[in-house]
């Protein structure tokens, strides 16, 4: 089975209730609930961790070197555009993964279109709300059937 770990990154803990008209009104648990839903149905095990916390969001993509992970899916919010931390632990994990973003971070404030994540992620996935999750675990669940 495939093991698939979904990171969120901070404030995402408050989906439903912040601003919205940008993220939209489904919770964090609602989109654990639909994406753990898909994995079932696509033979995939999936796991999430949110955090507010660099540190601990670090400690887990380093948990996922030894921990059977095969794909990481991440949502590195306000970290996408500050954190050569989580970079640099995402590369040490040599893991392929995949940036999503709810909002299209280019559509908006300057300081939103850097990220730290993009070059090294197989792709990035914004501006589709809850669904940017859902399409990357689609392309996970297609390379592992062409993987045979
Ligand atoms: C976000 C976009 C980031 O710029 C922002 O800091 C977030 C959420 C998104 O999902 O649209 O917290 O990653």
């Amino acid at each position: 089975m495939t093991a698939v770990l979904v990171l969120h990154g901070p404030n995402l803990n408050l989906l439903g209730r912040r601003e919205p008209s940008i993220y939209g009104t489904s919770t964090l648990a609602d989109i654990d609930h639909f994406m753990g839903e898909f994995a079932k149905s696509c033979q995939i095990e999936l796991s999430s961790f949110q955090s507010n916390a660099e540190h601990a969001l670090v400690e887990r993509v380093q948990q996922a070197m030894d921990d059977g992970t095969d794909w990481i899916i991440i949502n590195p919010a306000a970290f996408t555009h500050t954190s050569v931390a989580l970079r640099d632990a995402l590369a040490a994990t040599g893991l392929p993964f995949i940036e999503v973003h709810l909002s299209n971070p280019d559509g908006r404030e300057p300081f939103r279109h850097h990220s730290y994540f993009s070059d090294l992620a197989v792709g990035t996935i914004a501006g589709f709300g809850e669904d940017s999750y859902l399409l990357a675990l689609q392309f996970v669940v297609n390379q592992v059937e062409r993987s045979g």
